[in-house]
């Protein structure tokens, strides 16, 4: 516990704790009690506070090439406002705030207000459809929702108020804040009122209260085996700690030295961890970059690499295999000469992949940590130290110091070196969840009910001879599609809301590029003619374009063992062009013959 402790020292405590850890009301364990912080003031007023106002926090690139550069004191100022405007709506501690912004320094201004007046947020991804962000800002009971006109994708500016209001049709949001990114037309409605209207008049002071260390961060929704996303719940100092020293160790971040750049979206954890609250924390001077990656052209993080000095590129597998996809000689036109550390995350790195980001990103001699971790875990569980004597492509290796991960074989039991099992974590850690927002139920069934004492994490992994653990994915029915969770569950249920279909099943299949890709399989109902294409932007509609299956085949059976269950791994076999494995546990076992008669023709 000596560990922890320290590691809190990198903040700044109004009150000290009395005792690091509290678990005696496991799983919900507290960490640090009787502390008291604000996190936005860590993340911002300390620094400057410090004599370091005028240090760069975020440079920031518009996807037109439009850039702003906010120093520690511009963003204290600009947190401070927003945290005005919000308190101006009747915001308190304990509200829920939801917001779906593009990547734009007021995302990061509303989380951090929020953070400063100890209202909850909950972000939502911003391709996530109107009906999703609806599930989820009633599922919180958001009393305020902030978004933008639109945004920039692939050169075009796209709607995003409009959605906002289709998603929020007759619900008990009271206030919707907009902010003007792309000049998009919108229709402001009673409840709306411009950010700019808002925020800019209000005054660039305010005091900031210190909460509990166990008062509520975050809400973040992610995809379990069921239709309905978790609202993963994170509260203050434990996850605060947790987030600044991985941030520090793992990247070896120097502040005021190193310009690091973490390539996800703020509606994932990785925006929320690497982006928000870890290197803010760590007064950090970080790129944030709006676009894609290839508008308008397929150089862009090259080219801003070299115009900042990027010296820490934090990205995620899928993104590697397109960069290797468009051709080494692209990032070879820039000068990467400022890179020392390279990361990964979201799934496992094949070694392909991490040899290519090594040789001809970081130059054959960069340092590649491959981090693992979660949602649920807050922050960084597992990833090679950047010192290490030696890298392992495709290997996640360690624990980081202060954590405990383990293999285990189906009754619980540690596996030997070689061998393979289920990843669980053993011992609790400061950023852990604390609990399923409204679904105690949920929370012990999914995490704590698989072994005893220990969090399932869902993954299975591998003890290489040395004890490095390699991770293999996921081992329930959620999908890793370019490192972004979905639920089997979540895609068939969109998939039945269709009219014109009676059943479907859903499976991840090996993509070269997105790592899994989604196959569905779906039975028609009555003799309608179904259209595919029409199916596939039904599930962008329902969820949201990332759900779009990759590959849809419509059958006139599902292969189910005599209780009813789908059998997935057959129907995996199938779309993976695999000989089909056992069927003797199938109700019918006619069955698979028919789904890959139809799947040749
Ligand atoms: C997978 C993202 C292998 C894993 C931070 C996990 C990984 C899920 C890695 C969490 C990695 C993430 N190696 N697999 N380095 N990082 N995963 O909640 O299956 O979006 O359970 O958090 O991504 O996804 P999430």
């Amino acid at each position: 516990m000596d560990f922890w402790a320290e590691q809190a020292q990198r903040l700044h405590w109004d009150v000290r704790w009395s005792e690091v850890l509290d678990n005696s009301g496991a799983p919900y364990a507290k960490w640090f009690t009787g502390g008291r912080l604000n996190v936005a003031r860590n993340c911002v007023d300390r620094h400057v506070e410090a004599g370091f106002g005028d240090q760069v926090a975020i440079h920031w690139v518009g996807e037109p090439g439009d850039t702003r550069d906010i120093t520690y004191a511009q963003l204290r100022d600009e947190v401070c406002r927003a945290a005005n405007a919000l308190a101006s709506l009747g915001v308190r501690a304990g509200d829920r705030v939801a917001i779906q912004l593009p990547m734009i320094p007021e995302a990061i201004v509303a989380m951090l207000a929020c953070a400063r007046l100890g209202a909850p947020h909950s972000v939502v991804f911003g391709g996530f459809s109107p009906s999703a962000l609806r599930s989820r800002v009633d599922d919180a009971e958001a009393k305020v929702v902030i978004t933008a006109d639109g945004q920039y994708r692939r050169g075009k500016a796209v709607p995003v108020k409009a959605g906002v209001d289709e998603a929020l049709a007759g619900s008990a949001v009271e206030k919707v804040v907009v902010v003007r990114r792309t000049g998009t037309p919108v229709s402001m409605g009673e409840r709306d009122v411009w950010w700019h209207e808002l925020v800019d008049p209000q005054p660039a002071a305010h005091t900031a209260e210190a909460f509990d260390s166990e008062h509520p961060l975050f809400i973040l929704y992610t995809s379990g085996t069921t239709g309905k996303p978790k609202g993963i719940l994170h509260t203050s100092g434990g996850y605060l700690t947790q987030v600044a020293y991985t941030h520090a160790a793992v990247f070896d971040h120097r502040p005021g030295e190193d310009v690091y750049w973490c390539t996800a979206d703020i509606g994932w954890i990785t925006g929320h961890s690497y982006i928000v609250y870890g290197p803010l924390a760590n007064r950090a001077t970080q790129v944030v970059y709006e676009g894609t990656p290839n508008t308008p052209h397929e150089g862009r993080h090259w080219e801003i690499v070299q115009r900042y000095g990027v010296s820490i590129y934090y990205t995620a597998p899928t993104l590697i295999r397109t960069f290797m996809k468009w051709g080494e000689d692209i990032p070879a036109r820039y000068d990467l000469s400022s890179l020392r550390v390279l990361g990964s995350v979201g799934e496992p790195i094949n070694p392909e992949a991490w040899r290519w980001y090594r040789e001809h990103i970081g130059a054959g001699k960069a340092p590649i940590v491959d981090t693992w971790w979660q949602t649920e875990t807050g922050a960084i569980m597992i990833a090679p130290s950047p010192g290490a004597a030696e890298f392992k492509p495709g290997s996640a290796q360690t624990p980081v110091p202060g954590i405990s991960a383990v293999v285990v074989d189906d009754a619980g039991k540690e596996v030997a070196p070689g061998e393979s099992g289920y990843l669980v974590l053993d011992r609790p850690w400061p950023s852990m969840l604390r609990g399923v927002w409204g679904d105690d139920a949920r929370f012990r069934e999914t995490y704590w009910s698989r072994f005893a004492g220990a969090y399932f994490a869902g993954d299975g992994a591998r003890y290489d001879e040395d004890g490095d653990i390699w991770l293999l994915g996921r081992v329930d029915d959620v999908m890793n599609v370019s490192g972004h969770r979905i639920s089997t569950a979540e895609v068939e249920s969109a998939l039945v809301s269709h009219p014109a279909v009676a059943e479907a099943a859903v499976v991840g299949a090996a993509d070269p590029t997105t790592g899994q890709g989604i196959v569905a399989f779906v039975i028609p109902r009555g003799v309608a003619e179904v259209s595919v294409q029409e199916l596939r932007e039904h599930v962008a509609r329902e969820i949201g374009p990332i759900a779009k299956p990759r590959q849809i085949m419509v059958v006139p059976e599902l292969p189910k063992t005599r209780s009813g269950k789908i059998m997935r791994r057959l129907l995996r076999d199938v779309a993976e062009n695999r000989e089909i494995g056992d069927v003797t546990t199938l109700a019918d076992s006619s069955v698979m013959a028919q789904i890959s008669g139809r799947v040749v023709q």
